[in-house]
């Protein structure tokens, strides 16, 4: 089964965990979902809190959850959030994926009441520093 057929699995994960985000200073709620190289669907979303800087995105929520659910390694990432513009990983989380995900992972930003966006991992970090680079 190619990658491309979990798109709805994975919409579906990052709407409904987008649900459940903890948003209530920004009202950004935000839904990420990976398939993971174990062929599981891992979900998190972001976690806001009134000390503001302490809050964090849904793409590390679910990159934990892949974690502690025995998977390595991204191979596909869906994001989801309000509005028609896609809702691209912030700079921070581009780097946190980099970590778990080759180059040419697919990564899809979707603004619910848009049209998804669809990229890979290389277009959105081009010339990016990894775990290569210190012998991993
Ligand atoms: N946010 C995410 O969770 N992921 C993204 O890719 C973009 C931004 C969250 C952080 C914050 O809780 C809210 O959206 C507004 O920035």
């Amino acid at each position: 089964m190619s990658e491309h057929s979990h798109d709805k699995a994975l919409f579906a994960a990052a709407e409904a965990v987008r649900a459940r985000a903890y948003a209530p200073y920004s009202n950004f709620q935000v839904g990420a979902a990976i398939l993971a190289d174990d062929g599981n669907i891992y979900a998190g979303c972001n976690v806001e809190n009134a000390a503001y800087p302490v809050g964090n995105c849904a793409e590390p929520s679910a990159i934990a959850a892949m974690l502690a659910g025995g998977a390595k390694r991204i191979k596909r990432i869906y994001v989801t959030g309000p509005g028609t513009a896609p809702v691209t990983p912030c700079g921070g989380c581009r780097q946190r994926i980099r970590e778990f995900a080759d180059a040419d992972v697919t990564v899809i930003s979707h603004g619910v009441d848009g049209v998804p966006l669809v990229q890979t991992l290389e277009q959105l970090l081009p010339h990016s520093f990894g775990p290569e680079y210190l012998g991993r």
